[in-house]
């Protein structure tokens, strides 16, 4: 939250919507040629952050973050108010089996404490026929094993991390009610890096080890399994 009241301090508001804009914009079009966005869309944005694309979206929308209420208070002039906020947790979605048309969960898997039960909880609330995108950054497999052994203390705030190989396993080998994920297209890229620590020897070795993370999207259709 310290993290997040900081962030909050630091942005113009008015930059915040701009960012909001230029993202939902981007979203809409990579979400265009599979899924209709329109104003019977209900749409549910699962670990929304501060700057969510939803509030620039088209349709019924929900927003559900453990620090929904927080961001509502904090950075209200770029948020909208035509979006239901709901404060709780990707593991445990109070809402029906398949209420929402499209799920988005961006960048949240690898913050939640049991990514198999948030995988389990996405698919059981999209509903048959129905869209996920999904965005995780995931690591080369040095940098994986790395993160396993010493990220608890090195990186608290991610207590999971992913080989792209790993996640495809989590996200298309679950089955709920009968239905599964079936992978509908994938985009991936280079992700940002964070500042590392050290000496200059040391940031090398570190450069050297983990080559950098892939910040990784797959769009998935519920289907039958
Ligand atoms: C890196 S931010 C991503 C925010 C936003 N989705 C984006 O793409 O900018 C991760 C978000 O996940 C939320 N989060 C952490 N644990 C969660 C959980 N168990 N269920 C749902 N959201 C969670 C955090 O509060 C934070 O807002």
């Amino acid at each position: 939250m310290v993290w997040w009241r900081r962030r909050g301090d630091q942005f113009e508001l008015a930059q915040a919507a701009d960012r909001i804009r230029a993202r939902a914009a981007a979203l809409a079009e990579k979400l265009s040629p599979h899924v209709p966005l329109t104003e019977e869309t209900k749409t549910l944005d699962i670990g929304c952050g501060p700057e969510p694309e939803i509030c620039d979206l088209p349709g019924r929308r929900y927003a559900l973050d453990p620090l929904a209420h927080f961001f509502q208070r904090q950075f209200r002039h770029s948020l909208s108010d035509q979006v239901a906020w709901v404060e709780g947790i990707g593991e445990d979605l109070p809402w029906r089996d398949g209420a929402f048309d499209v799920v988005l969960c961006l960048n949240v898997l690898d913050h939640t404490w049991e990514p198999r039960m948030a995988v389990r909880e996405l698919l059981r609330v999209t509903r048959a026929g129905g869209h996920c995108l999904l965005e995780v950054n995931c690591l080369a497999n040095v940098a994986y094993w790395a993160h396993r052994l010493a990220g608890r203390w090195t990186d608290p705030e991610h207590p999971h991390s992913f080989t792209e190989q790993h996640l495809r396993a989590l996200l298309l080998g679950e089955a709920v009610g009968g239905h599964v994920f079936r992978l509908v297209d994938r985009w991936a890229a280079r992700a940002r890096r964070g500042g590392l620590k050290g000496t200059p020897l040391l940031k090398r070795i570190a450069r050297a080890l983990c080559p950098g993370r892939n910040r990784v999207e797959y769009l998935m259709e519920k289907v039958p399994r």
